[in-house]
């Protein structure tokens, strides 16, 4: 980053991004936050006017998807959407072509989810658009620990009547199928730069190899997990990424794991229930605690939008034009 400004062309991952890097763009959401939540005008500004936003989106999603479109609208850049059935990968052309042909109609933001890892990292190195990633594979998912940050800070400060509260110190247990998600290795690393405290918390089976290494503590007691904890940050259990079954029974999982008003007493009382949704409702979160009070899952797809429009407008505008 130079100069406190934004110069990157790309979105790919946290890993690359700098504390400074994520304060900013969690420092340039609220001022998208507050035109999504105008209550008379027109909820958008002009600074993606006139651009072009692909969304390409080769696994399913609902809050990712609908999200960029909405801030791509927002941010008053025209948009154009393509699954994986619709792009031309299925007669056998490559992504590279596909994306070289996107661009000859002068596409300015590619947002791109795909089953493999590393995708979105090809593409941007070869390709003169804007990448975002949206989740690949097991990788990251930036733009969903972003949102999970900016949620937290936000609680954070409202919680303290502290403007200026930051994630320093704070305690984050993520709980669940660690293994598959790249929803826990973005956070993980989102978290720990801004520098809260992770703990990890699953069956062993569902915990990668080495992952202690990111700096995390790792247990498999729930108990032990959510005590003191400011956030328990809850992970779908990916079942249709199971090759073969990871644990005796889901009967045994939720005995163990599951989030509810019985185990959420291991948890302070003003700790955050979070979930990056789709949940499994009554398997890794009870429907009790998903609506409960305590719960901020949809404060997080409302941030998102947020989120969205100031990652794009950083890339495209290096920050400019405000
Ligand atoms: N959190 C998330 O990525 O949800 P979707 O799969 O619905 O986009």
């Amino acid at each position: 980053m130079a100069d406190g400004g934004w110069s990157r062309k790309d979105l790919i991952g946290i890993e690359a991004l700098s504390r400074d890097e994520i304060t900013l763009i969690l420092d340039t959401a609220p001022q998208f936050a507050a035109i999504s939540e105008r209550s008379s005008g027109i909820k958008k500004v002009p600074l993606l006017k006139g651009r072009l936003v692909v969304n390409w989106f080769y696994e399913p999603s609902t809050r990712t998807r609908n999200s960029f479109e909405l801030a791509a609208k927002r941010l008053s850049a025209d948009t154009l959407a393509m699954t994986a059935a619709s792009s031309s990968s299925v007669k056998g052309e490559t992504l590279h072509d596909t994306l070289a042909n996107i661009e000859a109609i002068h596409a300015d933001v590619i947002v791109i989810r795909h089953g493999c890892a590393g995708v979105p990292h090809i593409l941007a190195d070869r390709h003169a658009s804007h990448i975002i990633n949206a989740g690949d594979g097991r990788h990251e998912h930036p733009t969903q620990a972003l949102l999970d940050a900016y949620t937290i800070r936000k609680q954070l400060r409202l919680r303290l009547g502290d403007p200026e509260a930051t994630l320093d110190g704070l305690k984050v247990a993520i709980v669940g199928d660690v293994e598959h998600s790249r929803v826990a290795r973005s956070n993980i690393l989102c978290l720990k730069r801004l520098g809260a405290e992770v703990r990890l918390c699953g069956p062993s089976t569902l915990m990668p190899q080495g992952i202690a290494q990111m700096g995390v503590q790792v247990t498999a007691n729930l108990e032990e997990a959510l005590a003191d904890v400011d956030v328990v940050y809850t992970l779908r259990l990916q079942l249709e990424r199971q090759a073969k079954a990871l644990f005796p029974s889901l009967r045994e999982y939720i005995r163990l794991f599951q989030v509810n008003t019985a185990t959420m007493r291991y948890a302070p009382e003003h700790a955050l229930v979070m979930h990056p949704g789709p949940i499994n409702r009554d398997v890794e979160l009870s429907s009790e605690v998903a609506d409960g009070e305590r719960s901020v899952i949809l404060d997080q797809v409302s941030n998102g939008v947020a989120i969205r429009m100031a990652v794009m407008h950083l890339l495209v505008n290096g920050g400019g034009q405000e």
